[in-house]
């Protein structure tokens, strides 16, 4: 496995650094606020109910994850040193040089400021010149505008169909987006 330095990348006032077991209250608090949840948990089919917040348990055992699996890096977006959302790569494929991401700015008052944005380069960073990775690929709800806009902004295109999702009494498709090294853009 690759490594890469955790501490460090940044972009205009965003920095990334480690997530940790003790960033546990801001994750619990945006893990409980359905404007964070309805746009990051999948759930695959109406057997597993509807989206639900999470409780104080279920935050902690999503923390876990995102610190504890050997396959994730998943980074604190820090805005002038405060925690405003975590951002990482998942699912390493180091044969083929893909990785997958995930973004949420669970801070609801700092959205649409450039955060995002700012955060995504620095990982698309890390991925494409730390990590030497050729694509990084990524799900998201046909319903989340927002994040495609992002994601088209910054090269990502359509990479067919990610699964689907079951919410509000019916299944939504879940898109699959792609950014190459190649096709990478630092503009916004
Ligand atoms: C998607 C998300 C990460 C965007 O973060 P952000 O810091 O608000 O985004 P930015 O300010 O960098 O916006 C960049 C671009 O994205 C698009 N965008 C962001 N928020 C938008 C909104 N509410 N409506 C429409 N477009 C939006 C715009 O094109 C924007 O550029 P502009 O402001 O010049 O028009 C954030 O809204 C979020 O965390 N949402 C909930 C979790 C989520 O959806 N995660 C992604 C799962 S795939």
């Amino acid at each position: 496995m690759t490594s890469v330095a955790w501490e460090g990348s940044s972009s205009s006032n965003v920095r990334l650094r480690r997530l940790r077991l003790s960033d546990r209250p801001r994750i619990r608090r945006w893990m409980s606020d359905p404007a964070v949840i309805r746009f990051t948990v999948l759930v695959p089919g109406p057997e597993y109910g509807p989206v639900e917040p999470y409780d104080d348990a279920a935050a902690d055992r999503y923390l876990d994850l995102l610190v504890r699996d050997p396959d994730r890096r998943t980074f604190a977006i820090e805005v002038a040193g405060v925690h405003v959302g975590n951002i990482g790569l998942k699912n390493h494929d180091w044969e083929n040089g893909a990785a997958e991401c995930f973004v949420e700015i669970g801070e609801l008052s700092v959205r649409r400021q450039g955060v995002g944005s700012a955060a995504m380069r620095a990982l698309l960073e890390i991925a494409f010149q730390g990590l030497r990775l050729t694509r990084v690929r990524l799900g998201v709800f046909e319903f989340n505008v927002a994040a495609i806009q992002l994601y088209r902004k910054l090269g990502f295109v359509d990479d067919g169909v990610y699964g689907s999702h079951w919410a509000d009494g019916r299944f939504w498709v879940v898109n699959a987006m792609a950014v190459e090294a190649a096709g990478w853009t630092t503009q916004t």
